[in-house]
């Protein structure tokens, strides 16, 4: 028996011309955490919105728990909380009115609800302010309080789109631990953001996706060791009156994307698997070395090293 919970397999969906998810493939096991990232109009939205049972794919299949999104959606309901990057008009409604109002529509039993309420407040940092009103709400607070209602049930899998938009860096950081205390309690996640520091320091893997299409997918340590899908960026420095010459040998060497001067230092971007070459270079003129070091690639640079800028 499979550990994966997620089962894309092979999802297409268009809206009229434009092919918003295209032909994607992927899985996410028992508890991981999945960083979806791509630019504007990639498809992550319609992406999760699938697997969420909000929209149905044009062909392939989506099985959650084995379960599938096209045969079953009403079971696949009950084990996935999605939390929308976007708030709709709520009532004139306080915090735990609000919280009970979604506990009712998920068919809690009226014994139960005051706990859960109290639960997920617990969980996402809203305790003491349950008497606040929705309408008003800071952005940390009202993305605290659609994370607390898609807990509400105790799905299995989170789907949460854009959860840390518009926050300041003091609510990123705490939603950041809240979603990192929820994988730790077993819960399998599914994140999108444009934030990639944040989806580096949370997700145990990434799909990167592109003009509907997913053009990367791994592990984040696979894609940061694994050279022939990254490449080396190099940190140099050489005496200040040699930086100039240095750059010159440097920049039309095969292999060098770019070479740029920062401060005192050349910041040498490479697609070859390490930097010797470049040393080999430095040292075959004489150039004096103060500091050479080789740099693992961040999110960012795989994900401006994968992406073309393709819009749908
Ligand atoms: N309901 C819809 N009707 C028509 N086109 C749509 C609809 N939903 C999405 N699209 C189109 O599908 C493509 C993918 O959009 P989607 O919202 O999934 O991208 P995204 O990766 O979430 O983008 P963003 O980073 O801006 O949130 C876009 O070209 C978008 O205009
Ligand atoms: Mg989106």
């Amino acid at each position: 028996m499979s550990d994966a919970v997620v089962e894309i397999d092979n999802v297409s969906k268009s809206f009229d011309d434009i092919v918003a998810v295209d032909r994607v493939s992927l899985r996410v096991e028992q508890g991981q955490t999945l960083g979806l990232i791509g630019p504007n109009g990639a498809g992550k939205t319609t992406l999760l919105r699938l697997i969420s049972t909000l929209a149905k794919p044009d062909s392939g299949d989506i099985r959650l728990l084995g379960v599938s999104v096209c045969e079953e959606p009403r079971a696949i309901r009950r084990v996935i909380g999605f939390m929308p990057a976007e708030f709709g008009s709520p009532r004139n409604l306080n915090i735990e009115e609000y919280l009970d109002f979604f506990s009712c529509m998920y068919d809690i039993p009226r014994s139960e609800r005051r706990q859960r309420v109290r639960d997920v407040c617990e969980l996402t940092d809203l305790r003491g302010r349950e008497d606040v009103m929705v309408k008003g709400l800071s952005t940390g607070n009202r993305q605290r309080l659609l994370l607390a209602k898609t807990l509400l049930h105790d799905p299995d899998l989170l789907v949460l789109d854009e959860p840390a938009s518009g926050l300041d860096p003091r609510a990123r950081t705490e939603l950041r631990a809240i979603v990192r205390e929820l994988a730790s309690i077993g819960k399998t996640i599914i994140i999108s953001s444009h934030i990639l520091p944040d989806i580096e320091d949370i997700s145990d893997c990434i799909g990167i996706l592109e003009a509907g299409q997913l053009v990367l997918d791994g592990s984040l340590d696979t894609l940061r060791n694994d050279r022939t899908h990254t490449h080396c960026v190099v940190k140099l420095r050489v005496p200040p009156e040699e930086t100039e010459r240095a750059a010159e040998l440097i920049e039309p060497l095969d292999g060098v994307i770019s070479c740029e001067r920062v401060d005192q230092m050349l910041l040498i971007s490479s697609d070859e698997p390490d930097g010797n070459f470049i040393l080999a270079e430095l040292l075959k003129h004489n150039i004096r070395i103060v500091q050479f070091t080789e740099d693992e690639p961040d999110l960012e640079e795989i994900f401006m090293r994968f992406t073309a800028g393709k819009v749908t």
